[in-house]
């Protein structure tokens, strides 16, 4: 029995009782499950807090730490078990869609219809949050994956004049970098920032038909292919430019030794420059933002969207409608996404308001949509359901570890793990 069948038989046990009512008071509350804790996250989702309570509602924060959500997500569902769902939590992606099959979430379509969603979203958006034809989420942004952060300064102390635009010539950068006493590669030992780093090397090595065929078709001449090697042989060849203490470190503990002029680059989701921005720090002079090497006019997404669970009080269903209509609301896309690192969800915002980083993001976006180079991300969420998901990063991350791992071997592992968690 996999985690949503267990989670179905429990929610028909707990629908049987009517979920608590949550505390009386003026204009109803919303509680939101998020896992926004570090620095630059929490300073973005403080501007839906305050936004939310400025219409007089009450926020309770449900952050759970924890890179990535995978925390945050059994918190969730031990809730939900528990007859308590929250009001609203951030779910992504295919997830939605199970969700959606339990018939636990509100639907959205009044507050969609009267702001004019679908004249706002692109395609893509609109199909990944809707279930059944019906608004189950309200989108906050687009992340980009394959990125590669880099600190100039680190750089030219290494002697290099470029960044590197092919996975050679990130081993050159990191070898200098190396030589002149440098973490060439800053990365934290956490299943999804492997997971992160081996689907960037995928759409490296393979592009972005290998990409899709690998992760969205789950297409096993493909994981076991030849150029699957590759990338497991490129993987090991990364974790030589990693420092020995990488083991459990949060993602932005590593954003933070590249800030710090300890390492040289980090390849990373643009959640990273949601660090760099709260350090005071400026995009393209003290740091520079540049596609994963050999991955330039692709571009792996990741929306961030937040569900709202069924609940009884008219006052908290008014407080989830106002949440949904304010995420949309360009006053909310501007300052979120500027702290986020993120791009506006709706295309129709001037991004002359956002940094170079955030400029490129929404170019190679639009080109990547229009030559069919955007691909969900594995690792965010967004092609496979979290089962598939957490089959693939138990591969990936057991690689890691294990000194002697064969590349050769690896993709039958994870198509083999993949079967037995479908
Ligand atoms: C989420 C981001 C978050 C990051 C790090 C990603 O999966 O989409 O919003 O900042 O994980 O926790």
């Amino acid at each position: 029995m996999n985690v949503m069948t267990r989670l179905a038989t429990a929610v028909s046990l707990a629908s049987l009782f009517p979920f608590a009512a949550l505390a009386a008071d003026a204009k109803g509350t919303v509680e939101v499950v998020h896992w926004w804790t570090s620095g630059g996250e929490a300073a973005a989702v403080k501007v839906l807090r305050e936004l939310v309570e400025k219409e007089g509602f009450t926020w309770k924060d449900g952050a759970v730490a924890g890179g990535a959500g995978s925390a945050a997500m059994t918190v969730l569902k031990t809730r939900v078990v528990s007859g308590n769902p929250p009001g609203a939590a951030q779910i992504k992606g295919p997830d939605l869609q199970e969700w959606g099959a339990l018939d636990l979430l509100a639907p959205l379509d009044e507050v969609a219809q009267a702001n004019g969603w679908d004249g706002l979203l692109s395609k893509t958006v609109v199909r990944t949050m809707q279930y059944d034809g019906q608004y189950v989420a309200v989108p906050v942004n687009i992340h980009r994956v394959n990125w590669l952060w880099i600190n100039p300064q680190v750089f030219e102390k290494a002697g290099i004049d470029q960044a590197p635009t092919t996975l050679e010539e990130l081993y050159a950068a990191g070898d200098k970098l190396k030589a002149a006493g440098f973490i060439p590669l800053a990365h934290g030992g956490q299943p999804w920032q492997d997971g992160t780093l081996f689907e960037g090397l995928v759409l490296s090595v393979m592009g972005a038909e290998g990409y899709h065929k690998a992760f969205v078709e789950i297409d096993e001449a493909t994981l076991v292919s030849p150029q699957m090697t590759e990338v497991f042989t490129a993987l090991k060849k990364l974790s030589t430019y990693m420092d020995d203490n990488r083991a459990g470190r949060d993602w932005n503990l590593a954003t933070a030794q590249v800030i710090d002029g300890k390492a040289g680059m980090q390849i990373m989701g643009d959640w990273a420059k949601s660090e760099w921005t709260a350090a005071g720090k400026v995009a393209g002079k003290d740091y520079q933002c540049v596609p994963m090497p050999g991955t330039a006019g692709s571009y792996t997404y990741n929306i961030d969207s937040v569900a709202m669970f069924k609940l009884n009080s008219p006052d908290d269903i008014a407080a989830q409608h106002a949440l949904a209509r304010i995420a949309l609301e360009p006053e909310f896309q501007y300052v979120f996404n500027q702290n986020k690192g993120s791009i506006p969800v709706r295309s129709d915002l001037d991004m002359s308001q956002f940094d170079s980083c955030a400029q490129a993001s929404m170019r190679d976006f639009q080109e990547a949509d229009k030559n069919g180079k955007l691909e969900p991300s594995m690792a965010h969420s967004m092609a496979t359901n979290l089962a598939v998901q957490g089959a693939i990063f138990d591969v990936v991350t057991n690689f890691m570890s294990e000194k002697n791992a064969d590349p050769s071997k690896a993709g039958a592992q994870i198509y083999a793990a993949i079967k037995a968690a479908q």
